[in-house]
This record gives structure tokens, sequence and C-alpha cells, in this order.
């Protein structure tokens, strides 16, 4: 396993995801540790992209469990029903929220975060797994860029589930 990534200095995220998925992919090629994948990739996007916040919520106990992360602490518990880790994974879709302030429900984990992306990542028999929530300090800082890229890295993810 390579110790280090090689990240383009380009602001360029398509870019940057380009370089990153196969670095990702050999990252977790030969690791069978689910919680060691999670933090792996948590700690590959934090260091490619430097988002102020990017983890996971795992679908447990009939409920959104927080699993590994980067960032300052975050709330442990998100109901399904609550939140945009919630309408990610009652959508079952990539939730792109531009402003979070105009967001009915967002559970504000951190009064910094002001925009954010949630990827859903499924079982092989389609129940969400988990999601995976990036928050950002900026406002509107997510595009289509960043839900292919990071759909693609989940993709990569739901191979080992
Ligand atoms: N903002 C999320 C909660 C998780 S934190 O941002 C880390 C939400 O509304 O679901």
């Amino acid at each position: 396993m390579a110790e280090t990534l090689t990240i383009p200095t380009t602001t360029d995220r398509a870019a940057i995801y380009e370089a990153l998925y196969p670095q990702i992919a050999a990252l977790i090629e030969d690791e069978s540790d689910l919680t060691a994948n999670l933090a792996n990739v948590a700690a590959a996007l934090k260091e490619a992209f430097g988002f102020f916040w990017v983890g996971f919520y795992i679908t447990k106990e009939g409920q959104l469990v927080l699993g590994p992360f980067q960032g300052p602490i975050a709330c442990t518990r998100i109901p399904f029903h609550k939140g945009v880790c919630g309408a990610c994974y009652t959508r079952r879709e990539t939730i792109i929220v531009p402003d979070v302030e105009a967001f009915p429900g967002h559970i504000a984990c951190s009064s910094a975060s002001r925009s954010e992306i949630v990827v859903p990542v499924f079982h092989r028999n389609g129940t969400v797994a988990m999601v995976l929530d990036v928050d950002s300090d900026q406002l509107d800082d997510f595009s289509e860029a960043d839900a292919e890229g990071l759909e693609r890295i989940m993709r990569l993810l739901e191979r080992k589930l």
C-alpha cells in the first residue's frame, strides 16, 4: 500500500477525483476490515480536498450512527427522517445542499458548516448501508463534479461490503 497520496496541484476537482480514484482503489483493495477502509477513505478525501468535515454515518439500530470521519466532533446519531443525511437515506440518492440554512430540517453539527453533499452507499441487496457526508465552510461549494467523483469512490467501497 502506498503511504502517501499524490494529489495534482489544481483547483479542478474533477481532475483531483480522477487522480484520487485509482489511489483509493489501491488503498482499500487488500484490506477487508470495513472500519479501516472507511477511515482511510475519509482521510484521503480530507487530504485531497481539505473539506471542513468528511465522514460516514452507518445504518445501525434503526438510525444513522457516526462512523469514521475527519474534522470537528459531530452528532453521533441521526434518525432516518432527519437532516440531509436522513433525506439521503430515505430518497436513496445523492443530495447537494448549496445553503444548509435553506434546507428544512438540516442538522447543524457545526455552525461553521455552510454547504453539504451526502452520498448513499448501498449493500448488494439494495438497502442503504451508510451515507458519506461532506461539509464545507463555504456556501455553494459542491457541484455535479463532486457528486460524480464521490459516487464513483462509493462504488469502490460497495465492493467491500
Ligand atoms: N448536517 C448533517 C448532519 C451531520 S453533520 O453535518 C456532520 C445533516 O443535516 O444530516
